[in-house]
């Protein structure tokens, strides 16, 4: 398979899919996008919306084309570069169905029945279809029909993910080497992203903080932040939500300094909401102008949506190709 080389060091191939949930977060930002937007720098990042994966939860039609678009527009907006990576929106390379099809002729329903993010679903009440039971094979095949080598997941996905390996593997054995076993890089650091009540910021908790959306909305979100009731000449908590989400935005150096003036007592804690609102307004600015642009330039988006969907289409057909013969697809001869 053809493999990326820059000055004569051959690149690793991260692959990462996204859902496409909705307004975006903080907590999606700095737990897995600004990540994966670095990745593009030194690797070969391929990455897509997984909206044939949405079809498992979203049944309105035009909720999930808006979601879809508008998740692609605040990826280019952070700083994904066309250029030097491969985004796509999943349902543009088909193909992936075809192999997730294949693959599901190597693993075993009790490996399905045992997924966490299935039971957990069934046990809400969600009633289960077909799609999602089989959510983690067309996962593996979105992995290993464009060679993924390092797929950065959230906590999560741990088990997908090897369920991805235990698919790579047997079909390996069954029919010869044909895919890559992929391995997770699993995000340490999300589940320290704190929301505005102290708990891990996530949409079902309702306590997060969106990264665009109107100014005075947003300043709301920030002052409310729970804090403790600890006065002017109080020293103020570093266990705070305010504290930790500051930090995200602070190098190192700047993470002590913001340490010691917590210690200190003399601060407010409204006038740190006030300062962690203001840094977080100008560390986005270029992205708010970015993606201002980006809204009233769809066309441009979908031209970027589309080569990326050639790049990855051209990818998986060697795959799929591929894992027909050793299958014993390819009757002619
Ligand atoms: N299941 C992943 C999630 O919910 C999304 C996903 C789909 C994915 N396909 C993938 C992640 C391939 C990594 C690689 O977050």
């Amino acid at each position: 398979m053809e493999a990326l080389f820059i000055f004569g060091v051959i690149l690793k191939r991260v692959l990462s899919g996204i859902q496409p949930s909705g307004s975006l977060h903080l907590g999606n930002y700095f737990g897995m996008m600004s990540r994966m937007i670095n990745y593009q720098e030194k690797n070969d990042l391929f990455c897509f919306i997984v909206n044939y994966h949405a079809l498992t939860t979203i049944k309105e039609k035009e909720l999930l084309k808006e979601n879809t678009l508008q998740a692609a527009i605040d990826f280019f907006s952070l700083g994904l570069d066309p250029e030097k990576s491969t985004f796509w929106i999943q349902s543009d390379v088909p193909q992936v169905c075809e192999s997730t099809w294949l693959l599901s002729n190597v693993i075993n329903v009790g490996l399905l029945d045992r997924a966490t993010s299935y039971k957990d679903k069934l046990s809400k009440g969600i009633s289960a279809n077909v799609g999602l039971y089989s959510y983690p094979i067309l996962m593996a095949s979105d992995i290993l029909l464009f060679g993924g080598e390092i797929v950065p997941v959230g906590k999560d996905q741990k088990q997908h993910m090897e369920m991805t390996r235990d698919i790579a593997e047997r079909f390996n054995q069954t029919y010869g080497k044909v895919f890559i076993v992929p391995e997770p890089d699993i995000d340490k650091k999300t589940h320290l992203i704190p929301g505005l009540d102290g708990q891990k910021m996530s949409k079902s908790y309702n306590n997060t903080i969106p990264i665009f959306g109107p100014e005075k909305a947003l300043r709301k979100r920030f002052m409310s932040i729970v804090t403790d009731s600890a006065d002017i000449d109080e020293p103020k908590s570093v266990e705070s939500p305010i504290f930790h989400l500051y930090s995200l935005f602070l190098s190192e150096k700047d993470q002590l300094e913001l340490k010691e003036r917590f210690i200190k007592p003399g601060l407010r804690y409204g006038d740190l909401k006030n300062e962690l609102y203001e840094c977080f307004w100008e560390y986005f600015k270029p992205y708010r102008e970015k993606r201002d642009y980006l809204m009233n330039h769809k066309d441009y988006v979908i031209k970027c949506l589309e080569g990326g969907a050639n790049k990855a289409s051209s990818v998986a057909d060697e795959y799929l190709s591929s894992a027909r013969s050793a299958m014993g697809l390819n009757y002619k001869g």
